[in-house]
């Protein structure tokens, strides 16, 4: 059995917390025997790096580990994907395909966001997790394969029991041996480490001058709560670094960026972190501060509006910053809301003619375009589910066109 240490150094799982010391135990522990495991945590807790590690310290290292996000292929083609299909099963089959549980024999397979797996499907998934056993879709022979089942979400599978919408006795396959990562909020301990290396890597590889985050800096970091946990940690570092280019990063610097995240109410946001200073005069000062990049704020508001409003086209809209939304913090413009006066989205003209079809398609587009296409990135911000996105990204033709030579 591989050891704690050992596991740290080759899979680069940081944390010195009870809570990463017990998924770390946890992971010795399963890693050398062949028995699935479910991965629980909230998004960005380092469900992936977990999944990862396990595969590399288990017997099956040399063969692949094939990583399946569920939720982001289209309902109509997920058993196709997973299972393969025979030449001719359905429009487009025009030949056979292996699946990825064939791809993944005699190594692991990875099956990101279960639970968002069709119930249909969910019947075939616990059929292979119990005797290796599955079909191609549209031919009668069964096939089997060796691999060893890893599974993660971030949803809470026994609510989705109760709902019906999962299958409560793939569940029960599912969370014999549950590895549940907790979130950063309830690992603070972890965060300076975790700082360090984040730093120290982004500062390396893109050659920046790196003079360290201060004592100070980095207890303010503690206290705020980072709801996209490790993930959100990470890029804000980046950002920070990025911003303050060789400069050594201080408490008012992350203060500061933190507050930038919320800028329209810093203050109602319980998340934020409060520096609690010693004495009564420094929290005044603070207090005062607080106050003053408010005002601060709320004039680049109305600058903004004013500006906005006296060129109402679409374009001019100020778009929120793509990395907040990542990091999963809610940012009060949507790209798509309608502001009553000001951005005037919608000419007066045009209502009366107008379908709400044509507004989730000009939403989806841009968010998309904003995004860079990233799929993900998208639905999310959108509030939408992968799968529905893809929907209507086919349903309104919002397909890139790919060049072909
Ligand atoms: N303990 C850790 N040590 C090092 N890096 C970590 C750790 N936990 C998370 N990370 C980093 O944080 C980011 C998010 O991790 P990961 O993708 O594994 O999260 P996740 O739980 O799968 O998120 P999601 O639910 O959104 O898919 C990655 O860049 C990963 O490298
Ligand atoms: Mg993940």
């Amino acid at each position: 059995m591989i050891d704690k240490d050992r596991l740290q150094k080759q899979s680069g799982i940081i944390g010195t917390s009870n809570g990463i010391d017990q998924v770390l135990e946890m992971i010795c522990q399963v890693s050398p025997v062949d028995i699935s495991v479910l991965i629980t945590g909230e998004s960005g807790t380092g469900k992936e790096v977990v999944a990862k590690a396990i595969h590399r310290s288990s017997k099956r290292n040399n063969d692949s580990l094939v990583v399946v996000n569920c939720g982001a292929i289209p309902e109509g083609i997920i058993e196709s994907e997973l299972f393969g299909h025979k030449k001719g099963s359905f429009t487009g089959a025009s030949e056979d395909r292996k699946g990825y549980f064939e791809e993944a024999n005699k190594g692991t397979i990875f099956l990101d966001e279960i639970g968002e797996t069709p119930l249909e499907t969910q019947v075939k998934l616990l059929r292979v997790l119990e005797s290796g056993e599955f079909m191609r879709v549209g031919e009668a022979k069964t096939r089997r394969t060796d691999v060893r089942v890893i599974a993660a979400t971030n949803k809470n599978l026994a609510d989705l029991v109760k709902k019906g919408q999962f299958r409560q006795d793939l569940y029960f396959r599912l969370k014999t041996v549950n590895i549940n990562i907790p979130p950063l909020r309830d690992r603070v301990e972890d965060i300076g480490p975790f700082i360090e290396r984040f730093a120290l890597e982004f500062t390396r590889s893109n050659d920046i001058l790196y003079r360290g985050f201060m004592p100070d800096a980095i207890r303010v970091m503690k206290k705020y709560d980072w709801p996209g946990n490790v993930r959100e940690l990470k890029h804000f570092v980046e950002k920070v670094l990025v911003l303050e280019k060789g400069e050594r990063i201080t408490a008012q610097i992350v203060e500061k960026e933190l507050m930038d995240y919320m800028p329209l109410s810093p203050l109602n946001n319980p998340s934020l972190p409060v520096v609690v200073q010693n004495t009564t005069e420094r929290a005044e000062i603070d207090l005062i501060l607080r106050q003053l990049f408010m005002l601060k704020q709320d004039t680049e508001l109305i600058q903004k509006i004013l500006v906005n409003s006296s060129h109402p086209s679409a374009g001019d809209v100020a778009y929120p910053d793509a990395n907040a939304i990542e990091n999963g913090i809610p940012i009060p413009q949507k790209s798509m809301e309608i502001v009553e006066d000001g951005y005037r989205f919608i000419r007066d003209d045009a209502i009366g003619d107008m379908l709400i079809k044509d507004l989730e398609k000009e939403a989806i587009k841009r968010t998309l375009k904003f995004f860079n296409n990233n799929r993900r990135k998208t639905a999310r911000s959108l509030g939408m589910s992968e799968r529905t996105l893809y929907r209507k990204i086919e349903e309104f033709g919002l397909e890139p066109k790919i060049k072909r030579n």
